[in-house]
């Protein structure tokens, strides 16, 4: 496992993307553990706190207008959504390897993707060998990663990239159920703190920890056994993204903002136009939930695979945007059609995604065709004009329906990055089938 000297590089990166947290192992003593524990916990407190009325900005202030005592000036983990690849929706189990991986690293950087936000590199399901070694520790498959996952963790940082790895509460991964993956005990019951702490030892900076069927194979309970890794995670030195996945089954929103940074909405996307529109609409009601450090995941892109058109494409990154959703690429980055590249890298839909204030949009008119709008950091307006019917529409709003302040209000497309005629009232566009046009409203 790895030491203190490649630790400081890392610590520096972390720090750069709005990490809070001393690190190095030679850090961890009882006394400075327990400090950062509580230091930790006080974090996740402070933002489980933020709900209307007490947001926290993404320099971790607080607007509150209570006499609550001023929050500690630490970053906020996830201080916007995160950005980045993962392994699922391209290679499921079948084709995940080491190769895959430093490809998909590779590419990010060489296509520009990561100086576009594009910053994690994370394996999902079927990385672990079919058991655990003598110690109880989890190992990497040695076929599929026979450099070991030290190594190829060290290759995505050295790229300037974050690493993410998966793993699932009960005795099962995912995988194990659904894609008949041959493996036992692979899962983290009753292996919380040691699986936390090889998160620790690898240099992990963000965990999926994926639910599965853990209360039908483990009798588990959701929260407690979300909060139990939450609580393995504070004691560690390292800041890492807490990911967690049920798939919106006990609606999560309502509690996990105490307890992770993301949690899924929804079930599986899968890359269809029905799924896609489905998911949007699923997420509708949730604005209210996230923010800075606690983000509504409606799931991974799907942009890339199947039989996604250009629009539809364009839609789904730009409603992601909208949503202030995690953008987490999932194709093979070295065969993206030019649609697909540009829509990944439209830096006016990211910025959109990245806003610092976090404020998710949310539906001001449903239907066939919709209306989303969202405020901006800045005092710009975005506004989605989403169009889910099967022709093109002529989608209207005003000023006034997206809750702008009256005034001339200069516009726009942030989907084309064009400029269009200023309004003090009516906006007015024709959308594609299945496609969004968002605007961007500056006074
Ligand atoms: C699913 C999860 C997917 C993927 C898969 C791995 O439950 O929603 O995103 O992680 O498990 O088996």
């Amino acid at each position: 496992m790895k030491d203190t000297a490649p630790v400081h590089v890392k610590d520096q990166s972390a720090v750069e993307d709005g990490h809070a947290g001393v690190r190095g192992r030679n850090t961890r003593t009882p006394t400075l553990r327990l400090l950062l524990t509580l230091a930790l916990s006080g974090l996740i407190l402070g933002l489980a706190s933020c709900g209307k009325g007490d947001h926290a900005d993404a320099d971790g202030s607080s607007t509150s207008t209570s006499t609550s005592r001023p929050r500690p000036a630490e970053p906020i983990v996830a201080a916007t959504p995160p950005m980045g690849w993962n392994s699922w929706n391209q290679v499921r189990c079948h084709d995940l390897d080491e190769a895959v991986v430093k490809q998909a690293a590779d590419a990010l950087v060489r296509r520009g993707l990561k100086d576009l936000g594009y910053r994690y590199v994370v394996v999902d399901d079927c990385w672990q060998a079919p058991s655990r070694d003598s110690a109880g520790a989890l190992v990497a498959d040695p076929i599929r990663f026979p450099s070991g996952l030290e190594s190829l963790v060290d290759y995505v940082h050295d790229k300037g990239l974050k690493f993410g790895l998966y793993l699932a509460p009960g005795s099962e991964t995912c995988a194990m159920h659904w894609d008949d993956y041959a493996a036992s005990g692979i899962g983290s019951y009753r292996h919380e703190r040691q699986d936390a702490e090889m998160l620790d030892e690898l240099g992990v900076d963000y965990l999926k920890y994926d639910w599965c069927r853990a209360d039908e194979t483990d009798g588990l309970e959701h929260q407690k056994t979300f909060g139990l890794m939450r609580d393995e995670l504070a004691r560690l030195d390292r800041p890492i993204v807490y990911s967690i996945s049920e798939y919106g089954d006990t609606k999560p929103w309502t509690w996990a903002p105490k307890v992770a940074n993301l949690w899924r909405t929804t079930s599986d996307i899968i890359p269809f136009w029905p799924s896609v529109a489905s998911i949007i609409d699923q997420q509708a009601e949730l604005h209210s939930f996230s923010g800075p450090g606690r983000w509504n995941d409606p799931d991974m892109l799907q942009v890339g695979n199947g039989p996604l058109t250009p629009d539809e494409t364009r839609a789904h990154i730009g409603m992601w945007a909208m949503l202030a959703a995690p953008l987490m690429i999932g194709t093979d980055l070295d065969k993206l059609t030019p649609d697909v590249i540009d829509a990944l890298s439209n830096p006016e839909i990211i910025a959109i995604d990245q806003d610092p204030a976090g404020r998710q949009a949310s539906r001001l008119r449903s239907g066939e065709t919709e209306v989303w709008a969202r405020s901006l950091a800045d005092g710009d307006m975005a506004v989605a004009l989403l169009n889910k019917g099967d022709g093109p529409a002529e989608i209207s709003t005003t000023i006034t329906e997206v809750g702008a302040q009256p005034g001339s209000w200069s516009i726009r497309n942030a989907s084309t990055r064009k400029d269009l005629p200023a309004t003090d009232g009516p906006i007015s566009e024709t959308v594609a089938p299945h496609g969004v046009t968002v605007l961007r409203l500056s006074s």
